[in-house]
């Protein structure tokens, strides 16, 4: 099948343009799924998507970006938005989508234009607000310019049903993510020894760990043995968050802050430029909403999304010089060489 004219046009959009867009539109999101749709633009990067398309040695660029995970949003259409509160919608979405992918016929395409567009027949069809459904409107349309309107067409568009926190009205979720967790009746006398916690999804209200004032995000994980975290995610060597390095060299630990950013140290020099290195694009501010949850030290009760993959792809994409770095010494670097080695053996 040839592609629609809208495709094209799609594709033809550069990602500067993309991103100016994002950024316009930021302030029109709901509240609730402001920080998810930049989470989500940086879990599937459109400059990654298109080097990985026209090469023509896909597995070896694979293998030099050192990609784990799944990647590929072709994979998962219907699913890979599931921590937005616009998710929900998707079904509408997709629709709205399809059908004006379909009936295009102006001389050019202005992102912005489609946009609206697909925003006003969404909500319409939902009968709810824009503003809750512009933040998955520019990933449904990302979504369809990544996979083609072909495969975008052939899931079934389901969304999965609201649970845990995300059942609740948008003003409770985003009440939900600025509360700490309770110190108990002498809470007021703690203070280096305060208990926080981290949600790393919030459809499941079982998925958290406890962490400690300061404590590295990744360490916090690290200490939740309650499941057999290898079986969800076979990255995943010592608790829910992959690590590898535990030092800001590998990559593998990057995560989404939902909610509670603000409630994170600040990005220093290190993380600021090995996220560059790894390609993990951020905001140059303090407190972004993608992290690196070795490095980030939590000082209240954050929620953060984790993505289906990880890799090293900064200097091939964006022409980020490579940094220098010790190599990874940490026991869960012993652990991972350890793995790898049993299953190059079998
Ligand atoms: S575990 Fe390697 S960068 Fe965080």
């Amino acid at each position: 099948m040839s592609k629609t004219k809208f495709e094209s046009e799609l594709n033809a959009i550069e990602e500067k343009v993309w991103d100016q867009v994002l950024a316009e539109e930021l302030s029109d999101i709901h509240e609730v799924d402001r920080s998810a749709t930049l989470i989500w633009f940086a879990f599937f990067p459109i400059a990654l998507h298109r080097y990985l398309v026209g090469s023509d040695n896909l597995e070896g660029d694979l293998l030099g970006f050192a990609i784990k995970g799944n990647y590929r949003l072709a994979d998962q259409i219907d699913s890979s938005h599931r921590f937005m509160y616009g998710h929900r919608y998707w079904p509408h979405l997709k629709r709205s989508i399809i059908a004006r992918a379909n009936a295009f016929d102006d001389d050019d395409l202005d992102l912005k234009k489609e946009v609206d567009l697909v925003v006003q027949s969404t909500a319409a069809a939902a009968n709810t607000d824009q503003a809750l459904v512009r933040g998955i409107a520019l990933v449904g349309l990302m979504t369809l310019n990544q996979t083609g309107l072909k495969e975008f067409a052939k899931t079934n568009g389901e969304s999965a049903k609201a649970e845990g926190v995300l059942k609740a009205s948008p003003e409770s979720v985003i009440t939900a993510r600025s509360k700490d967790k309770k110190q108990g009746l002498l809470g007021f006398l703690r203070t280096i020894d305060k208990e926080f916690s981290v949600q790393w999804d919030e459809s499941d209200p079982r998925a958290r760990f406890d962490i400690i004032f300061d404590e590295e995000i990744a360490s916090g994980a690290a200490r939740d043995q309650s499941r057999d975290w290898r079986k969800r995610d076979e990255r995943c060597i010592e608790g829910v968050i992959p690590v590898e390095c535990r030092s800001a060299a590998c990559g593998t630990c990057w995560v989404g802050v939902i909610g509670g950013a603000e409630k994170l140290s600040d990005v220093e020099r290190l993380e600021r430029k090995q996220m560059k290195v790894f390609g993990y694009k951020q905001d140059d501010i303090a407190k972004p909403v993608v992290r690196l949850a070795c490095q980030a030290r939590a000082q209240g009760s954050v929620s953060i999304v984790l993505p289906p993959w990880n890799g090293v792809f900064g200097k091939k994409i964006y022409g980020v010089e490579e940094v220098r770095l010790k190599p990874a010494t940490s026991a869960a670097a012993k652990l991972r060489e350890t793995i790898d080695a049993m299953g190059s053996e079998n």
